[in-house]
């Protein structure tokens, strides 16, 4: 069994920066979890934590049931697959992917069979007695995770693997890990900061920022119900829309005021909305939420608002809207074949059952 688990985990580097700050996160047996975040969250730092190439602060880190903080790297059977992954240029993709086990004084007929096994798995047997140099990036790719799969280990930690490659080939790639995964039925643990990739490969998604852990679910589960503003803007493409207002009340009724715009808030909200009248708070709308109202027929009044349309990009399958308020700029992900006149005022409509709430001083979700 492979789980791993962080309990109130701590890194403070020299000069007092604080790089991981009280993390807690149970990683299951076989579970697939991404570790993402800004550049400098400290997932990289955490990553290193687990696999022993970094000491712990303070906090403890168990392997299966093991407490393993004073556990040397070599002894935790862990393979990690980092971002510069550094063939040795002089040696076959088979030497290299064979190096550690040589290492480890396993037997040549086993090395022989690890080894095939891997590169069949990869696709990179007919590579097998190449240099590296006569590679492309991704198959450079597949050999550092063939280094990794060799060694047979408990958990694979993966450290932006996909980082120097093309965006087509990690488009790729990301399939192949998450095929892999699939097969090997192993633990792993993948850090990125490219939120498509945690929410296309992760089984759950911890979201990281300033060293702390703000968010870990499944990714939908992150989409739809964000725990902060930072995880709503941070998670989705384009990042959801947020703008800021105050509750108001018109005959009865709440809405939210932009300054430009007002849009009326439906009624389940009213209970926890109610207890911001009067306060500013941070408004979100995802852009797939927004609609050309030239398209809607039943388009509740209060919920349609004019904006000005300032650049579209056509992307094939949908449109993005640049939209401007007067006093905030925001994207809707509209049809393939709308067109809207640029520089021109038009009519949008929010959809206010999936708009999102954020306290204007704790940034926490309200709705
Ligand atoms: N050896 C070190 N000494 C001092 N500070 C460090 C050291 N290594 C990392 N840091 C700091 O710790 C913080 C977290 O770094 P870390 O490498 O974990 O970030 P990251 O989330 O992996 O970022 P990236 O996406 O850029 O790789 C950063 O502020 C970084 O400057
Ligand atoms: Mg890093």
């Amino acid at each position: 069994m492979a789980q791993v688990s962080l309990k109130n985990v701590c890194k403070i580097f020299p000069g007092n920066v604080s790089a991981v700050n009280n993390v807690n996160m149970g990683i299951e047996n076989k579970e697939f979890m991404v570790l993402v975040g800004p550049s400098g969250c400290g997932k990289s730092t955490t990553l290193r934590m687990i696999a022993g190439l970094e000491e712990i602060s303070s906090g403890d880190i168990f392997i299966g049931n093991k407490r393993v903080n004073d556990v040397p790297a070599k002894d935790r059977d862990i393979a990690m697959v980092f971002q510069n992954y550094a063939l040795y240029p002089h040696m076959t993709v088979f030497e290299n992917m064979s190096f550690g086990l040589r290492l480890r004084h396993i037997p040549k007929q086993e090395i022989i069979q690890r080894v095939g096994e891997a590169a069949d798995i990869l696709g990179i047997k007919r590579l097998l007695n190449r240099k590296p140099r006569e590679l492309s990036g991704g198959e450079r790719q597949r050999v550092a995770v063939g280094r990794a799969i060799v060694r047979k280990p408990m958990v694979f930690l993966f450290d932006e693997p996909l980082s120097n490659l093309d965006a087509k080939m990690r488009v790729q790639m990301r399939t192949e890990i998450h095929k892999l995964h699939i097969r090997l039925q192993t633990t792993i643990i993948y850090v990125t900061h490219d939120q498509v990739e945690a929410m296309t490969m992760g089984d759950r998604i911890a979201v990281m920022k300033d060293g702390v852990l703000n968010q870990l679910e499944d990714p939908i589960d992150v989409y739809d119900h964000p725990k902060n503003k930072f995880v709503a803007s941070f998670i989705g493409s384009p990042p959801m829309n947020i703008m800021q207002g105050r509750i108001i009340k018109k005959e009865g009724r709440l809405y939210f005021d932009e300054g430009k715009i007002q849009v009326k808030l439906v009624e389940d909200m009213y209970k926890k909305m109610g207890n911001y009248l009067g306060n500013e708070v941070f408004f979100g709308i995802r852009s797939e939420d927004i609609y050309d109202k030239l398209f809607v027929s039943d388009a509740p009044p209060e919920n349609i608002v004019k904006v000005n349309c300032e650049v579209f990009e056509p992307m094939g399958s949908e449109v993005y809207l640049y939209l401007n308020t007067g006093r905030h700029t925001f994207i809707a992900r509209v049809g393939a074949h709308d067109r809207p006149k640029v520089n021109q005022e038009m009519e949008v409509v929010f959809d206010m059952s999936k708009v999102h709430f954020f306290d204007k001083n704790t940034e926490e979700t309200i709705i």
